[in-house]
């Protein structure tokens, strides 16, 4: 286990009340900047991500000639190019710790005219590459991968991209969004069939900008050769910020929170669902629209809760919440288990190994399985629990302490930044004990 990394020390107890607005979504804010970036005209961006995760989508565009001003106080202003203006960079572009990010990018770039190369961090690149190259490579592009699969990633030109009638054998929106954004450069109609509803960001925000996309049950389907026209777009906060305290403020007595201006997309809400069926009492407030996207402000009030066998068809609709599921799942009483879910060995850590790891050090009874993991309710106890650097993991075992018999320390949480900036200051100022040390 690392020492010399950042660490949250965690005492154990408190409640959670007063509002919060979490950070901007993060899906959201990598296609702001990537749309933007594409469209005609100037598109202004505010609620901006200022993590590190849309901050590598950020430079990446710029590395590709695009002007782009801000972020200040979450807004942004890009100075589109057009589907045809982005230019080569000079250097590889570095993606940092952000999946989305390169999994996206790998579609884009595959119908530009200039060579790419796209790398990340330690845990990106051990992350799989061939769900995207596959479908990419059967629309005519050319990209080499490590033997293994993984970045770095070469993208090299191609004279013309193909459209695809693509079948996705995973739930998973970053395929789906990968394959459209090629699409934009296709000759043709490409389609994309999931096998369960993901995230829709992507085509929300295409038609946004003006570019016409088709659905047909779980079917999407975009035309190549069109444009796209700048716009204004207001980045709600991200439900998976909003997550950890859903369950902080319902495990731990007293609590009653206020989350404001979260983003309630129906492909996204999978949290709220399942921590209903688990007993959790949250209050939907004034839900509006905003720009294409559903918002709403969230009241949460601590409550007991149950375990519960994880409906599969909410899996991919709560697929980055699991680690704090599974606090919630460690303090109801009974017995919670999750199927279905083996995308969660391939996030930035295996998320079912190292929280049921963690789970273990602090005296639940989790036990993982091929594609979940089943947990006993019961006391939260103290220790040291190791995040493997997911940005997820640091933050669900802050929400532990709440309900902990004593202190928690976490370590290596540098990448909380990726998705939550000033996550310590905000979780505190509510009432988490978290600090921060460098050990
Ligand atoms: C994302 C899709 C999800 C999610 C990730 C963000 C996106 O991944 O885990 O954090 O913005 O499209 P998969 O689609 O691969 O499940």
């Amino acid at each position: 286990m690392s020492s010399n990394k950042l660490q949250f020390r965690v005492q154990p107890g408190g409640s959670l009340s007063g509002r919060l607005r979490v950070p901007g979504d993060k899906s959201i804010s990598h296609r702001s900047i990537m749309l933007g970036s594409l469209a005609d005209g100037v598109t202004h961006v505010s609620g901006f991500l200022e993590g590190e995760d849309s901050l590598a989508t950020l430079r990446v565009f710029q590395a590709m000639g695009v002007k782009i001003d801000g972020p200040s106080d979450g807004e942004v202003t890009i100075n589109g190019v057009g589907v045809d203006g982005l230019k080569a960079p000079t250097a590889p572009l570095d993606l940092g710790n952000s999946g989305t990010a390169m999994r996206l990018m790998c579609g884009l770039l595959a119908g530009q005219g200039f060579d790419t190369t796209l790398v990340g961090d330690s845990s990106l690149t051990k992350r799989p590459m061939r769900r995207v190259t596959d479908p990419l490579a059967a629309m005519n592009a050319v990209i080499d991968t490590s033997e293994g699969g993984t970045a770095p990633l070469h993208i090299r030109p191609t004279t013309t991209l193909c459209g695809i009638d693509y079948t996705m054998p995973v739930a998973s929106a970053q395929v789906k969004s990968c394959v459209l954004l090629a699409g934009l450069y296709a000759e043709g109609e490409t389609c994309v069939t999931e096998p369960a509803p993901t995230r829709d960001h992507t085509e929300r925000m295409l038609q946004g900008f003006g570019y016409p996309v088709t659905r047909n049950g779980n079917r999407v389907c975009i035309r190549g050769g069109g444009r796209l026209r700048a716009c204004d777009i207001d980045v709600p906060a991200d439900i998976s910020s909003a997550a950890f305290f859903l369950v902080g403020a319902s495990i731990a007595t007293g609590s009653d929170l206020l989350l404001e201006h979260v983003g309630m997309n129906p492909t996204r809400d999978g949290v709220i669902n399942i921590l209903r069926l688990m007993g959790a009492v949250i209050g939907v407030l004034d839900p509006r629209d905003v720009r294409g996207e559903p918002v709403a402000d969230l009241h949460v009030r601590s409550a007991p809760l149950k375990g519960i066998r994880i409906p599969e068809d909410q899996v991919p609709l709560a697929i980055d919440e699991f680690p704090v599921l599974f606090v919630a799942a460690a303090c109801a009483e009974g017995e919670t288990v999750l199927t279905g879910a083996e995308e969660l060995r391939v996030k930035e850590s295996d998320r079912i190994q190292v929280m049921a790891d963690g789970l273990q050090v602090l005296g639940v009874d989790a036990r993982p399985t091929a594609d979940g993991i089943v947990i006993q309710g019961g006391a939260i106890g103290s220790g040291r629990v190791d995040s493997h650097g997911d940005h997820r993991i640091a933050m669900a075992f802050t929400i532990a302490g709440l309900r902990a018999g004593g202190e928690i320390v976490i370590e290596d949480c540098e990448n909380v930044n990726t998705s939550f900036p000033r996550f310590v200051e905000l979780a505190s100022g509510v009432g988490s004990r978290v600090s921060l040390t460098g050990d």
